[in-house]
């Protein structure tokens, strides 16, 4: 209905205004470039233009554009090109259907710059179809003989194929519409993939080349290699590469780009008077997109601003309004003795590629010996892996696709002359993470235009996260291959697979049978058990007092970002539902419920190493979501019943972005974080003091969960326990002080706090090194905390065989 109505508005638009528009353009005749805002073929729904397009002063190309109304001010957003590398003159240049059934671009009234190599002998017509496909049809037969859907550019339309013979290339800049570096395509193996091909290097960035494809959830097998975006959203791909955007299932205008930065997007709006969002970004966190900050740089990544490049220490930048030409030498790198160098150490830095050595099981002097012996050598990364007593040392002869990275555990030393001024600084400060609160006001305060506004910090936003998301699901799944190859498998295909699924209220509701059986409470909803028709058991959450101002589309923005963090110890999140005021989640369903149940009714199954096990997962899971994915995202309310425990009784942290979607009903008041959050018993002192609420208050909550896994006793039992209810902090407190004393006053506290039900079958040194941390994480002042990867590392350092 909504469609015929558009239709007949733009169809009354065209005739009425644009009445010297062509439906087609038949043999013999030519469309010409002085003439260019008249010779358009315009598509029979007024959705398409074909024509020439000025991209610069005396240059036009003549290509398809989506049809802007007729007062609008946007630049019209290309989605084919004839001639992208060739323009034409603003003189004499011409399109024309040859008798010969040849189409023919003119520059000049005589250089022939592009033709579609056609022949036929019968009548012939060039129409643009309601699809954006300009085509070149033979009458009669209706055969086609040629069509622009076959020679893509950088953007492929609703339904048009990606194929063996096809590849989108991107522009080389924003305005410049030439081709560019990266190149979308199937491969050899069958596989779609993205390439950066620059002046010098090319390599390939995506599926991660450090993956199999199977381990990028990949197929090879299937050699017909065609992917297609479908009208409603969803992107198929013969190699079992597929999503769905954003705002799946709407019919609107939809395009996907290949960007001039490297990066796939999907682009929608409703139509012609709207603007542009990004409903679908391939690559999240930008920086790994290779040659997108130039040789000798570093790409860091900030949820707030985007990427930024900057040069290595030494180095400046070539041209600062375009990145990728990098960054040069200040410095005199002439090498002829080598105790003329020294080395900057950069930690968390990682140059991928051009590894000129590799070499395992050597020191660190033998590999800064091996690079000073190269004159070639600019610098070398030096890894030791603890798990395995295995040293690594990658001597590099460029440094290219540089990025600051947090779970990238190596170093790379830095080359630099002697006498430099830079060794001086010691280690770059790689990071200071941004606080996902600040985000959040930044966002409320900007609310001229929401949804573009919006869709633009989703699309920052979410790029901070899937790489570097999928790199420590990588990372930790590299770790642990060796201990279960099935759970690697299953974890890739999380990580790959991305697509969960949009439910029905009313399949929801049959799942739960009416939401008769509830298995939790709280995070802003109740919890029930559901059976889905593929027989798998889910956890619903049924969010509660949901505002119906809040627009679904942020609902789902928020939803899909949620869904996209991938860790082993976090709770898969696989849908959704959205539908008039109903907001629910569908979470895959952990058969032996929270760690809080289980230490109230199965304490004894919790043996210490399990307890261990458990408090190193959570903290990992934690180091994640502050660390890798910048901050963003704050727990907030960690506590026993938060914690999970699937059949191994290994931890899933559940409820996690929750703060963000419930708090956004007082947001009106620009205070974001005003109301109180978490639990009693579990929060910090901040809430209380009204202090700026930071990932250490997670790390605080943390204290207490490890605290009461060690001792048996929950925080508010202790505070039943003396019968008195003084304020929030006293019931922590009573907890941690009697802890404390105990550490203080007795050799051996561990054996005086630990939980009855362990009897003596513990290691007394591991809860020793648990209750150190825990209290660590308890400071009152939380810069004294440490941050939740350095208690991993506390853990971590003593864990032998658990
Ligand atoms: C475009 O969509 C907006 C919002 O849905 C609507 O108000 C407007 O009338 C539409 N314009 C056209 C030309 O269809
Ligand atoms: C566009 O980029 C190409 C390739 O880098 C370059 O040769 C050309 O001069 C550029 N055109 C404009 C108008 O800047
Ligand atoms: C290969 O992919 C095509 C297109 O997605 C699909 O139709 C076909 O069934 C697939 N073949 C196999 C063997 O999976
Ligand atoms: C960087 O700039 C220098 C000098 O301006 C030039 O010689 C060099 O070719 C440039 N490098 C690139 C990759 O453009
Ligand atoms: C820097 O790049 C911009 C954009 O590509 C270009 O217009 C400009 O001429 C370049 N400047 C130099 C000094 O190369
Ligand atoms: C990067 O630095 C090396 C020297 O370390 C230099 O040879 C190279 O030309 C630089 N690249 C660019 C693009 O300036
Ligand atoms: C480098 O310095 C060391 C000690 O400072 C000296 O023994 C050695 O001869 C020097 N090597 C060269 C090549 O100058
Ligand atoms: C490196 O050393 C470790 C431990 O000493 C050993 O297990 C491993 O096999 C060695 N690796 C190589 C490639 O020599
Ligand atoms: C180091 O800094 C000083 C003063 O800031 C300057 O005079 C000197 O030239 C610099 N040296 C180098 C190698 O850049």
């Amino acid at each position: 209905m909504k469609s015929t109505i558009s239709y007949f508005l733009i169809v009354l638009i065209f005739p009425l205004q644009c009445s010297s528009y062509l439906s087609s353009l038949k043999m013999g005749s030519s469309l010409s470039v002085e003439k260019h805002e008249e010779d358009v073929i315009v598509s029979p729904d007024g959705t398409f233009s074909a024509g020439f397009i000025q991209i610069g002063e005396n240059a036009f190309s003549f290509g398809i554009w989506f049809t802007e109304l007729p007062d609008s001010h946007n630049s019209a957003t290309v989605v084919w090109m004839a001639n992208r590398e060739q323009p034409v003159n603003g003189k004499r240049s011409k399109l024309s259907l040859l008798k010969t059934g040849n189409i023919i671009l003119l520059d000049a009234g005589q250089y022939n710059t592009w033709s579609s190599n056609t022949e036929s002998n019968v009548p012939l017509e060039l129409h643009l179809k309601e699809n954006g496909n300009l085509v070149l049809l033979e009458l009669q037969a209706t055969t086609i003989l040629w069509q622009s859907f076959d020679f893509p550019t950088n953007t492929l339309l609703p339904n048009q194929p990606l194929t063996r013979y096809t590849k989108l290339v991107s522009s080389r800049s924003h305005s410049n519409h030439s081709s560019g570096f990266y190149k979308l395509f199937f491969d050899d193996n069958n596989v779609i993939r993205l390439d950066y091909d620059g002046p010098d290097v090319s390599s390939t960035y995506w599926p991660p080349p450090w993956l199999l494809s199977w381990e990028a959830g990949r197929f090879n097998y299937n050699s017909s290699r065609i992917a297609f975006l479908d009208p409603l959203g969803q992107l198929f791909s013969s190699d079992n590469y597929y999503f769905f955007t954003l705002d799946y299932g709407m019919t609107i205008q939809r395009r996907l780009t290949m960007d001039f930065d490297g990066n796939i997007r999907v682009y929608s709006r409703k139509n012609m008077s709207q603007n542009w969002y990004v409903s679908y970004q391939a690559i999240l966190n930008t920086c790994i997109i290779h040659g997108i900050c130039g040789a000798n740089s570093t790409c860091s990544y900030d949820p707030k601003k985007g990427k930024k490049c900057s040069c290595i220490p030494g180095y400046k930048v070539n041209n600062s309004s375009d990145w990728s030409y990098g960054c040069e030498p200040m410095l005199d790198f002439t090498c002829n003795n080598k105790n003329e160098s020294t080395f900057l150490k950069m930690q968390g830095v990682e140059f991928y590629g051009y590894d000129k050595y590799y070499y395992v099981n050597n020191s660190y002097k033998y590999c800064e010996t091996l690079c000073l012996q190269d004159c070639s050598c600019k610098g070398f990364q030096y890894a030791e892996d603890m798990d395995n007593g295995v040293s690594k040392c990658y001597t590099k002869s460029q440094l290219l696709n540089g990025r600051h990275s947090p779970s990238f555990q190596g170093i790379t030393y830095l080359r630099l002359p002697k006498d430099n001024n830079y060794s001086k600084h010691q280690s770059m400060n790689v990071n200071d993470h941004v606080c996902f609160v600040q985000l959040h006001k930044d966002y409320v305060k900007k609310q001229e235009n929401p949804t573009v506004r919006f869709f633009l910090w989703l699309s920052i936003t979410i790029a901070g996260l899937e790489s570097v998301c999928v790199l420590v699901v990588c990372v930790l799944l590299i770790k642990t291959s060796k201990k279960s190859s099935t759970a690697q498998q299953q974890n890739y295909h999380h990580v790959a697979l991305f697509g969960f699924r949009k439910f029905s209220y009313l399949e929801l509701k049959k799942a739960t049978k009416n939401f008769s059986e509830e298995i939790g409470r709280g995070g802003g909803g109740v919890v029930y058990k559901g059976l889905l028709s593929d027989q798998r058991h889910v956890a619903i959450k049924k969010l509660h007092n949901h505002n119906a101002k809040q627009g679904e589309g942020e609902f789902l923005a928020e939803i899909a970002i949620i869904g996209r963090l991938n860790h082993m110890n976090l709770i898969e999140m696989l849908g959704y539902c959205v539908e008039g005021n109903h907001r629910l989640l569908v979470y895959e369903y952990m058969e032996n419920g929270s760690l809080a149940k289980n230490l109230l009714s199965n304490a004894n199954r919790l043996n210490w190493c399990k307890r261990y096990a458990i408090a190193l997962g959570t903290a990992r899971v934690l180091a994640y979501l502050h660390e890798e994915c910048l901050e963003w995202i704050l727990h907030c309310d960690i506590k026993p019943q938060n914690i999970l425990l699937d059949s191994n009784l290994h931890p899933k942290l559940a409820d996690f972005g929750l703060s963000k979607l419930i708090n956004r009903n007082n947001l009106n008041n620009d205070l974001g974080f005003s109301m109180i959050r978490g639990t009693r018993g579990y929060m910090a002192p901040e809430w209380v003091f009204n202090l700026p609420i930071t990932s250490k208050v997670d790390v605080y909550s943390y204290g207490i969960v490890v605290l009461e896994m060690i001792t048996g006793k929950s925080p508010t039992m202790m505070m039943n326990m003396e019968g008195d209810h003084d304020g929030e902090v006293a019931h922590n407190e009573r907890m941690v002080t009697w802890v404390r004393e105990k550490k203080r006053s007795t050799c051996n506290w561990v054996e005086e706090i630990v939980d009855p039900t362990m009897g003596n079958d513990y290691d007394a040194s591991k809860m020793e090194i648990l209750a150190i941390v825990a209290l660590d994480c308890l400071e009152e002042d939380r810069d004294i905390r440490p941050t939740m990867s350095q208690v991993v590392k506390m853990i971590e350092s003593h864990e032998i065989d658990v």
